[in-house]
């Protein structure tokens, strides 16, 4: 894994940013996964900037997003669909078809996960995958105890990701019980990933993943496995002073 540490988040964003504007210069039809959450946001604002000001085109760009809440609407604005046309493909010239996010509405969500990699096997291999990093070691939500073989599955919520997710939502029980996740196999078939890892509650799943062992108990470990991971991370990750004793 190839570790880089910037000053802020500020510096984390772009530095993401322009390695992938980069990426889609360098090969306009790349397929691109991406990630939801705070920690991306900065980069995908960097992106719309890009586009705006460099003209960087995403007109024959595929993505792939990692997940979406079970029984979410698409017009709801905690759906991971919102939240994407939202930071980044209203901005952008990208064509909606190419734009892939699991039905979370499907009414029959085993059903939805099989219909995903077959859209995967089809359009895929991810290029350039984006993860961010749940506090708990989560990638996409596959949650502690998931199979480091599995495909895109219906996952059950642990408490401590609802209770992290639900600063967006009015309160814990608005946040929905389970979600479509592409697995962890899925994210490991990407040729390629970049995690982006920011903020002071990453720091005990940020050393986690740097000195603890290879384990489903910690989904993200399963990385170090991956022969191309890059890891963005932030100085509030590394910097110890600030621990509360
Ligand atoms: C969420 C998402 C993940 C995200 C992670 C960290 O629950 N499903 O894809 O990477 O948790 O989120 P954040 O960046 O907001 O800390």
């Amino acid at each position: 894994m190839d570790i880089i540490t910037t000053p802020s988040y500020e510096a984390l964003s772009k530095e993401a940013a322009s390695y992938v504007s980069r990426k889609v210069q360098e090969n306009p039809h790349i397929v691109l996964g991406l990630a939801t959450g705070s920690t991306p946001t900065g980069m995908y604002e960097q992106l719309i900037k890009d586009h705006i000001t460099l003209g960087t085109s995403y007109r024959n760009v595929t993505t792939f997003n990692l997940d979406e809440y079970v029984g979410m609407s698409k017009k709801n604005p905690n759906s991971y669909y919102a939240f994407m046309k939202k930071h980044l493909f209203q901005h952008i010239d990208i064509q909606n078809e190419f734009t892939f996010i699991p039905d979370g509405m499907s009414g029959d969500p085993q059903k939805e996960c099989g219909l995903y990699e077959e859209k995967l096997s089809k359009h895929g291999p991810i290029d350039l995958q984006i993860l961010g990093l749940g506090a708990n070691g989560h990638i996409g939500f596959n949650e502690p105890g998931t199979s480091s073989s599995s495909r895109t599955h219906v996952v059950e919520l642990t408490d401590s990701t609802r209770k992290a997710n639900s600063r967006f939502f009015k309160g814990i029980e608005d946040v929905p019980t389970h979600a479509i996740t592409m697995g962890i196999d899925s994210i490991m078939d990407a040729k390629e990933i970049l995690l982006l890892v920011a903020g002071a509650n990453k720091r005990e799943a940020f050393e986690k993943l740097l000195y603890g062992e290879i384990s489903d108990n910690f989904p993200a470990s399963i990385l170090k496995k991956h022969p191309c991971v890059k890891i963005l991370a932030d100085q509030s990750v590394l910097d110890t002073s600030s621990i509360i004793a």
